[in-house]
């Protein structure tokens, strides 16, 4: 069976824990809903409402501290507590991000990037047949949002990514979000990068606001930070409009994460990323406006 053969065509919402109460009460036109399980894990009553949705809805289990890029292994602690999660809810997918945020004993709240070599590789690599393994499913693997490379790296993004699905039979998922934001960061083109991206791994796709900051090292410029704190902006939708032409029916989500809205309003952005993927797959789309 495909990855997305339970999942609706429809796009999804990220559901974060203000937002649950009402979920479980108020019936949501949104094809499915993706949460943290570190909001879970140590949440008794917040993963009974969880598993009373999970009837409701397809669940997308989306990590952000597994660390599958730690150079001093992943947390197998924290692994085992998402694995029991995983196994209750049953979900249609499970995702996490191409970063570290743990060294041994230190956790760090934020997504830190890695060199592109074949050490980097060969570390991430193993450590995701790891995680496949305990979960017993493929990982969807997330491109990340980025301020800074490495001049040591041998490779693009894209091809590394390409590698570890590859060797680990990973799949990917594409943040159109993070393309659009790292492109202006890092200066390339956003559309080059989804063309070279390897479709036929792509089985989710994530939007997600970003908050501009002036760049301190270049006066007058700005850089994108990803927030998630905002709607999505209007150039994502229109790279969103290319990466559906690009990669077909893949399941969507909306992501927001800080300065969290009313829930109708994830909804509305849902919608909006509908009436776009149906418009994408007909012809160009000129105009994003919701
Ligand atoms: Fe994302």
């Amino acid at each position: 069976m495909s990855l997305t053969t339970r999942m609706p065509g429809s796009a999804g919402i990220g559901l974060r824990l203000p937002h649950l109460e009402e979920a479980v009460v108020t019936p949501l036109s949104v094809g499915w809903l993706e949460i943290h399980p570190e909001n879970f894990v140590a949440n008794p009553h917040a993963t009974e409402l969880l598993i009373e949705l999970s009837g409701r809805y397809p669940i997308s289990v989306h990590t952000v501290g597994l660390s599958v890029g730690s150079a001093s292994g992943i947390d197998r602690h924290h692994l085992a507590r998402v694995t029991a999660l995983i196994d209750r809810l049953d979900p249609v997918l499970v995702s996490g991000h191409l970063a570290w945020s743990t060294h041994k004993s230190e956790y760090l709240n934020d997504l830190l990037p890695l060199p592109y070599d074949e050490q980097t590789l060969q570390l991430v690599a193993g450590q995701l047949l790891d995680v496949q393994d305990a979960i017993g499913r493929p990982f969807l693997l997330e491109n990340p949002s980025s301020y800074v490379g490495f001049t040591g790296s041998t490779m693009t993004e894209v091809q590394f990514l390409g590698e570890l699905v590859a060797r680990t039979g990973a799949r990917l998922l594409c943040d159109v979000s993070n393309v659009f934001l790292s492109g202006h960061n890092m200066g390339y083109d956003p559309v080059a990068y989804l063309d070279a991206f390897p479709a036929s791994a792509v089985a989710e796709l994530h939007l997600g606001g970003f908050t501009p900051e002036p760049d301190e090292a270049t006066p007058g410029r700005d850089i994108l930070i990803d927030t998630h704190a905002e709607r999505v902006a209007d150039p994502v939708w229109a790279l969103y409009a290319h990466a559906r032409r690009r990669f077909g029916a893949v399941p969507t989500l909306i992501e927001w994460d800080a300065d969290i809205p009313s829930l109708s309003t994830l909804v509305e952005e849902a919608r909006h990323a509908d009436r776009l993927a149906q418009l994408a797959t007909a012809h160009e789309v000129t105009d994003v406006a919701r």
